[in-house]
């Protein structure tokens, strides 16, 4: 398994793209199942995700191609059956079963499983789908659905703003039979962006970003040309890659809007954040950090796919800070590597006590889950010596070629086959 090798220490310097949003590519590749004509997407992300997704359409019926970061998909023949030897490889492939309910009356995906966050189990997907006429069983660890007289349009209120939750549900309406609510909907930016794309292929959707939203069923979608939304979290991850080092980026294509809670953060902690027309400017605003309080919440509060990161930029903070993690139960493994790099800090329930040291020791370390390995080359970027991180394919997941990136802007930094 292939390694990073990272030479800590260098003030960043420089310019870094960002590239198209892993977390709104998933979803909207799914949602070609759903148009009965080519649907041709720019600025997808080369990552391993998009691939397997790729590879997924297939399965079910569709003629896809992906160069340089173009996708197309056209659906051929649909197929019912997603296999759990793919499932179990990306869980964001539960997204299909929406649009095959829809199309098709019926699905048999694998269930998921879980991951190492936590259980992510899939209630809330079924039981919007079962008040649109869907019946389940889950049998032989499958997820079998049907529904025989084609979905209806129903009232949906979910317990919990799920974002695969909602997109999953808003996918099936799009084509239900007469008009859905969806209360209590999530409202990340990579759900505006799915309905947005459901829209520009003849869907009705509207409230998308807001708690409610509302979707008058049609009888067919067009294929349509889209481009993805930039990465928010790529985008953050390199915000705090130049605080981290002391340097200074500018992050370009920078979905700036979409990260005001996490902007918030920096601010607090001493970040200077600049917006320009095309680009965001950041570096520390006099040197010094100040650790602050955080909880992760339900956009637009401070994601969980920014927690992992921030905890490596406050292991250089003054005092100590709080980060109470309410979106997943096992969203800290990346604490017991960072305090293998000399971090200090404390776990207590779901929330963890991070007092800063100051600096940083490299040393050998492992990569757990995707934004774990975020913030452990962050970590490793501003520690003293040599940073080794093991299993960086979960980091491959959902960085495109993150070592070019660093490398451009000075990080020494390189990839090793393991
Ligand atoms: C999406 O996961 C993202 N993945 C995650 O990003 C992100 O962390 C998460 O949303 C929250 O923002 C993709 O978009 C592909 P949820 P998802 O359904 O849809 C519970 C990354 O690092 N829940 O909002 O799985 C669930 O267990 C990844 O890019 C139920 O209980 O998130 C979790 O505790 C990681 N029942 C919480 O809700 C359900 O039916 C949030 O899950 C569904 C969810």
């Amino acid at each position: 398994m292939d390694k990073l090798i990272i030479e800590g220490g260098v003030p960043l310097q420089g310019s870094i793209q960002v590239s198209g949003a892993k977390n709104a590519a998933l979803p909207i590749l799914m949602a070609c199942l759903l148009a009965e004509g080519k649907v041709s997407l720019t600025n997808v992300p080369r990552l391993a995700d998009i691939r397997t997704s790729l590879k997924l359409l297939n399965i079910l019926g569709c003629e896809t191609t992906f160069e340089d970061n173009a996708a197309t998909s056209l659906c051929t023949g649909l197929k019912p059956e997603a296999p759990y030897d793919l499932v179990k490889t990306m869980r964001a492939s539960v997204l299909c079963l929406g649009p095959l309910l829809a199309r098709l009356g019926e699905a048999k995906v694998a269930l998921p499983g879980g991951c190492a966050i936590g259980a992510r189990p899939v209630d809330l997907h079924l039981r919007g789908f079962e008040r649109m006429g869907a019946e389940f069983e889950i049998t032989e660890g499958y997820i079998k659905g049907r529904c025989k007289n084609g979905l209806k349009g129903a009232r949906i209120a979910l317990d919990f703003p799920t974002v695969g939750g909602t997109e999953n549900i808003l996918m099936a309406a799009a084509l239900a039979d007469g008009e859905t609510e969806i209360e209590n909907a999530a409202r990340e930016p990579e759900v505006v962006d799915l309905a947005n794309f459901l829209n520009a292929c003849g869907a009705k959707i509207t409230g998308q970003g807001t708690s409610v939203l509302n979707v008058k069923g049609v009888s067919s979608l067009i294929g349509c040309d889209y481009r993805i939304m930039p990465d928010r979290i790529e985008a953050g991850t390199y915000m705090v890659a130049a605080a981290i080092t002391g340097g200074e980026l500018e992050i370009l294509d920078c979905p700036f809007q979409d990260l005001d809670a996490v902007s918030y953060k920096l601010r607090e902690m001493g970040v200077w954040l600049q917006e320009e027309d095309n680009y965001v400017l950041v570096r520390r605003a006099n040197g010094l950090l100040e650790n602050v309080d955080v909880t992760t919440l339900p956009h637009p509060g401070y994601p969980t796919d920014m927690q992992a990161q921030l905890m490596a930029l406050m292991c250089f903070g003054t005092g100590i800070g709080t980060i109470e993690e309410k979106i997943f139960e096992n969203r800290f493994m990346h604490v017991l590597e960072l305090v293998r790099l000399g971090a200090d800090i404390r776990l207590k329930g779901r929330t963890a006590m991070v007092k800063g040291v100051g600096s940083l020791k490299g040393a050998p370390v492992m990569a757990s889950d995707l934004r774990a390995s975020a913030s452990l080359v962050l970590a490793g970027l501003a520690a003293e010596g040599t940073t080794t991180i093991e299993r960086i394919y979960h980091l491959d997941r959902g960085y495109e070629n993150i070592e070019a990136k660093l490398s451009g802007v000075g990080a020494r930094i390189k990839r090793v086959a393991g």
